[in-house]
């Protein structure tokens, strides 16, 4: 019986393997670099939060670059990215800084579970802070390399063994140097994941002692090798893999803000519990290591139709009331359709569906980020000489 289990599961590997070759030949072929959206002077207004006549105003002078433009029936329309936009703001003098006597301050989104959206708010997260201005890097520390896929990057075809955080875990903090990456954001910078990450538990634990003893702490290799990159980044984003191992655990350690995703299901609660035992022995155990600030819950894919999801939102509110950020994250067909073509919600020109679904999609994602940015800024307030920040308008209007 086992025998025949075992030619079973081989040969099913064996073809798995060959459709995937093929599917990532076919992908490499059609690789294309990724590019930015296009949009609008009114919303570049908005985003830079001054008028459009301004910015007609400031580009008529030498010191602005002349926009792009594309043709729009009979009239040439001026063009913008949030890269050309960022430009803009930097050229005003406008661009946010976080406190100069903080370090970036460091998101992790964690939970035991997957499928409850870690990914897809630690890349919305990542891209609203970088639309705004901010120097952004996320992080991808799960070898399902979701978030890295998101940036185009095909971990199979694009990325080498060194290319992701094992270096940095089981060798040295300066490995980091060579493993971040830029992306087409100008202020995103990505450092990418493969599977090849799924070695580090198992190396981890067969570290000798040795070299324990020369590296530290296995758990604060993260935060370690991020202490190289201080002046680089205003926030630092982390997205990790559904378990409590080495990876999530060095993600947390290295965090300020940890965010968890739950969905609101009966069973989440649970695991919420199981998550929460978890966290509260190693923080016993590591004390000293580990810097989290703040711990938010965030509800994600919320049925907002069920009766059923509504119950148990209280339950949640009652275990977890102050913890949980303001804002919760609706199911949304939107997000669903653009996932499957890797891209966010803030990065395309054509909703897939009614725009009317894109536009709740987007405000809803928006909120939750505003959110998430008003803990950043109480975390920054801390410090002395925190900047005043200006509130900036939502990311919609003439996209639509
Ligand atoms: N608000 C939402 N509405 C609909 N689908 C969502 C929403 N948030 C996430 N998803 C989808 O749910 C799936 C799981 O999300 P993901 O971010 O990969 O979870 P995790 O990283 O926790 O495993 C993905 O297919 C994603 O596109
Ligand atoms: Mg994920």
């Amino acid at each position: 019986m086992i025998d025949h289990l075992d030619r079973i599961c081989d040969a099913a590997a064996g073809r798995g393997e060959q459709i995937q070759r093929k599917i990532l030949e076919h992908l490499g072929h059609g690789h294309q670099q990724k590019t930015l959206p296009d949009f609008t002077i009114q919303r570049a207004a908005e985003l830079l939060g001054v008028s459009i006549s301004r910015i007609r105003a400031l580009e008529g002078s030498e010191r602005f670059p002349p926009p792009r433009a594309r043709q729009a029936g009979a009239i040439q329309q001026r063009i913008y990215n949030y890269n050309e936009v960022n430009r803009l703001r930097e050229l005003l003098g406008e661009r946010p800084t976080r406190p100069k006597t903080a370090p970036p301050l460091n998101i992790t989104f964690s939970n035991l579970k997957g499928g409850v959206a870690k990914t897809t708010h630690a890349i919305h997260c990542a891209q609203y802070l970088a639309v705004r201005g901010h120097r952004v890097l996320l992080v991808d520390a799960d070898p399902q390399a979701t978030a890295t896929g998101a940036f185009g990057i095909l971990p199979d075809i694009d990325l080498g063994e060194d290319d992701d955080l094992s270096g940095v875990i089981l060798g040295t903090p300066e490995a980091i140097d060579g493993i971040v990456r830029k992306t087409c954001w100008d202020n995103l910078d990505l450092i990418p994941a493969s599977l090849s990450l799924q070695r580090v538990d198992l190396l981890i634990a067969r570290e000798p002692a040795a070299t324990t003893q020369q590296l530290g702490s296995p758990l604060l290799r993260l935060r370690r090798g991020l202490g190289r990159l201080v002046d680089r980044y205003d926030v630092i984003v982390v997205d990790t893999p559904p378990a409590l191992g080495m990876l999530s655990l060095n993600a947390i350690a290295a965090a300020n803000l940890l965010i968890i995703p739950i969905e609101p299901h009966m069973y989440s609660l649970g695991s919420s519990v199981q998550y929460f035992r978890i966290l509260r022995d190693v923080i016993r155990r590591h004390r000293d290591s580990i810097g989290v600030q703040r711990i938010n819950m965030l509800l994600t894919r919320v049925d907002e139709q069920s009766p059923e999801t509504q119950g148990v939102i209280k339950l949640l509110a009652s275990a977890y009331g102050g913890m949980c950020l303001t804002n919760h994250m609706p199911l949304s067909r939107e997000l669903q359709r653009v996932a499957t073509d890797h891209l966010g919600l803030y990065e395309i020109e054509q909703p897939r569906g009614a725009r009317e679904t894109f536009t709740r999609a987007v405000q809803a994602m928006d909120r939750v980020n505003a959110d998430i940015f008003s803990q950043i800024r109480s975390l920054w307030d801390l410090h002395p000489d925190a900047p005043a920040v200006t509130d900036r308008p939502s990311m919609l209007d003439d996209m639509l």
